[in-house]
């Protein structure tokens, strides 16, 4: 891997991140209890003081955005992940969401100290040191269960991706019927004219690229997936532009994938992913693999439309 390349890798720009916020919590510490216990002649440790709390709250929103990076660039596939590691990963996400609250009184505190009323300005240093000690140690927690993450369970680790590649390979059902050969055909009644596609008759000659294997491995347990916020915007991303409505295969609600189209029937089959044709198509087991032309999904787009089917194909979607 490249020095470049660390910083395509999310868990990576992740990790360099988290280091300015535990760095600004830390040193922010003794700068409030110099401030508070200098009086007047701190006025010049209060503001410096005032000014890393107001940097962590950005420092603290900026790393957030990284963490969300990174989570979504997590594997999903079923079993690679354990419940208890995700719910690991929602409280370290939970508290990192509220750092900068933290950060923000700690600041506001602070510059209270610059009062006039010695009475005032005594509370709010004490208030002050507890909220920079609070801070701190908000950080310090979020920081442990972040690193546990990482160090303990593997997250955003080349060991991970190593993981899902033999679950995927593992839970890859043998192939019971030989891909048909690949017949770039249209559907009968599609609509739109399928946009010209640079990769479209090489894609099509390209041999199912999934090694189908007996599975060794005991069966995982499953991800519950949710269909509005996760199987949708795949499907509405990779598919409705070909099945709509309109068009032999209607993927845009359950109802009409039950339905399917004329050529593979039903394209779910609730509880076996391995034998639905959306599935089929899309690893390519069943050519012409889709998204028709384009870019293969990714394994991670795929687990999630598996783990769905394989769920029961519940459907959360408001309307
Ligand atoms: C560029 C247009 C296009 C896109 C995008 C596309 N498809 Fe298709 N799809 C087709 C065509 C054309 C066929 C008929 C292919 C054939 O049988 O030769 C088809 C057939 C299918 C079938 C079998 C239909 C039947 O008759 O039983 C399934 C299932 C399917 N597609 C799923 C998907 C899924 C899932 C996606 C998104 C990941 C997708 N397709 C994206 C054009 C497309």
């Amino acid at each position: 891997m490249g020095f470049l390349d660390t910083f395509r890798s999310p868990a990576m720009v992740h990790a360099l991140a988290v280091h300015a916020p535990i760095s600004l919590a830390f040193l922010g510490v003794p700068l409030v209890i110099l401030a508070a216990v200098l009086k007047e002649r701190g006025a010049g440790m209060r503001w410096l003081a005032v000014v890393a709390y107001l940097g962590l709250v950005i420092a603290a929103f900026l790393t957030v955005q990284t963490g969300e990076a990174a989570r979504s660039a997590l594997p999903n596939a079923a079993g690679v992940i354990d419940d208890p590691v995700w719910n690991l990963v929602h409280s370290h996400e939970g508290m990192a969401g509220k750092v900068w609250l933290f950060a923000l009184v700690t600041a506001l505190l602070t510059a209270c100290t610059a009062a006039q009323n010695p009475r005032m300005r005594v509370t709010t240093g004490m208030l002050a040191v507890l909220a920079a000690l609070a801070t701190a140690g908000w950080i310090g927690l979020t920081g442990h269960y972040g690193g546990t993450l990482v160090y303990v369970h593997g997250l955003g680790t080349p060991a991970l991706q190593y993981k899902q590649q033999l679950i995927s390979q593992g839970q890859t059902p043998a192939a019971t019927t030989p891909p048909t050969p690949a017949a770039p055909g249209r559907l009968e009644t599609a609509p739109a004219p399928a946009p010209p596609d640079p990769a479209g008759p090489a894609a099509a000659v390209l041999p199912p690229a999934v090694v189908e294997t007996e599975s060794a491995l005991p069966p995982v347990p499953v991800r519950e997936v949710s269909y509005a916020q996760e199987v949708i915007p795949i499907l509405r991303e990779h598919c409705y532009g070909c099945h709509g409505k309109a068009s032999g295969l209607n993927l845009e609600t359950i109802d009409a994938m039950l339905v399917g189209g004329k050529k593979a029937g039903p394209s779910v089959r609730a509880g076996q992913p391995g034998k639905s044709p959306l599935i089929q198509y899309v690893t390519g087991e069943l050519q012409p693999r889709m998204p028709q032309g384009g870019e293969p999904l990714s394994e991670n787009d795929i687990a999630i439309l598996r783990n769905w089917i394989a769920t029961g194909m519940k459907d959360d979607s408001p309307g």
